[in-house]
């Protein structure tokens, strides 16, 4: 024994062994038991909007010290027939990336995914389509992106967060049983009448969600039956010919949209405007309660008049 130590080859087999030993006894079996699984899902819709930028507000996403602190995991919905799966996955850094058929555009890619995942889906969930509002390839371009990250997401989604609308910096827009600033949608209060079991109450407002961009608990989601993702799913995911397509309502977007198609469905937007009252999230008081408390941004008040602080 002796003179095989003094050999420099033993010695380093046997201090090599020793760290191996090392490893497998203490540091794996209590990292494996203090490391929870990640809490937050971030799930991209994606077509062909350009990787890099969809990389660059994903990882300041996930960069911000709450999500951080969930732990997160990003999976990918693509519609492109020709996107390369693989190197999405390694660009975005993403534990899926899943190809979709290209119809019923990113609301039909989130019913899939919530029917997919009901008995299994994250304590929360941020839904987005892969160009978020603020980069320059849509929506506003004149809103820098950290200017969104800021007064949209670092400062307002808490643990106390139950659904988050992204949107206007989760400031709501109302609609009264289908009749919105952008128009009538009638398929609205009908959606509603399923979840609620009551006709919509036209002395009430409701606020909607737009451009398919939030956050939502666990719980809201499981509020509701599976089948309820599944049959909007269906019905915003359905093939030409389907009566659906012959909705005329809102007007204005069917004459800018044209034909309501499979890849493009005119009720979509309808879909697009529902997660709040889908998520029991539409009305006050309820609305307060998915927002939770949040901290304001510096300098800004609270509900109870304190300055927020710049604790994150
Ligand atoms: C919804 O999910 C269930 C369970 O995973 C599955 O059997 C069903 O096919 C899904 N429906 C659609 C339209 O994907
Ligand atoms: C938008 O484009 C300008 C000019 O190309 C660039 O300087 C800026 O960084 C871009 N902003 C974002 C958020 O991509
Ligand atoms: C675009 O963003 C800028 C800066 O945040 C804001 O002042 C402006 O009102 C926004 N425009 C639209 C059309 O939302
Ligand atoms: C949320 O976090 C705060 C402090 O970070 C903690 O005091 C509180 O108990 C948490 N609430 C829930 C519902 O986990
Ligand atoms: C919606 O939320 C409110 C307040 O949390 C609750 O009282 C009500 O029962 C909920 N409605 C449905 C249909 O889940």
């Amino acid at each position: 024994m002796i003179s095989l130590l003094n050999s420099p080859l033993a010695r380093l087999g046997l201090a090599i062994l020793s760290c191996i030993v090392f490893v497998h006894v203490w540091i794996l079996p209590s990292s494996q038991l203090h490391q929870k699984p990640p809490q937050f899902q971030l799930v991209i819709s994606h077509y062909n909007e350009n990787l890099f930028k969809v990389k660059e507000w994903i990882t300041a996403v996930r960069e911000m010290p709450f999500v951080k602190e969930l732990g997160s995991t990003v999976t990918v919905y693509t519609k492109n027939k020709h996107a390369n799966l693989d190197q999405i996955k390694e660009l975005l850094d993403a534990a899926d990336v899943i190809r979709l058929p290209n119809v019923g555009r990113e609301q039909g890619t989130y019913m899939h995914h919530i029917n997919k995942t009901y008995d299994h889906i994250y304590p929360y969930t941020m839904f987005s389509q892969a160009a978020i509002t603020g980069l320059n390839d849509t929506g506003n371009a004149s809103r820098p992106f950290k200017d969104w990250l800021d007064k949209s997401l670092r400062y307002k989604f808490t643990n106390e967060t139950k659904f988050f609308n992204l949107q206007h910096g989760g400031n709501p827009i109302f609609c009264v049983c289908g009749s919105c600033p952008t128009g009538y949608f009638p398929l609205l209060p009908q959606l509603q009448t399923l979840f609620d079991n009551k006709v919509c109450d036209s002395t009430d407002k409701q606020s909607i969600s737009w451009l398919g961009q939030f956050i939502v608990a666990k719980e809201k989601v499981i509020a509701r039956p599976r089948w309820i993702y599944e049959y909007i799913g269906s019905l915003v995911d359905a093939p030409e010919g389907h009566w659906i397509h012959q909705e005329q309502e809102p007007a204005d977007l069917k004459q800018a949209l044209g034909e309501s198609l499979p890849d493009n469905p005119l009720f979509g937007h309808t879909v697009e405007r529902i997660w709040p009252t889908l998520f029991n999230c539409s009305k006050e008081p309820e609305m307060q309660g998915c927002m939770g408390s949040w901290s304001p941004m510096p300098g800004q008040k609270k509900k109870d008049g304190k300055l927020g602080e710049l604790s994150v």
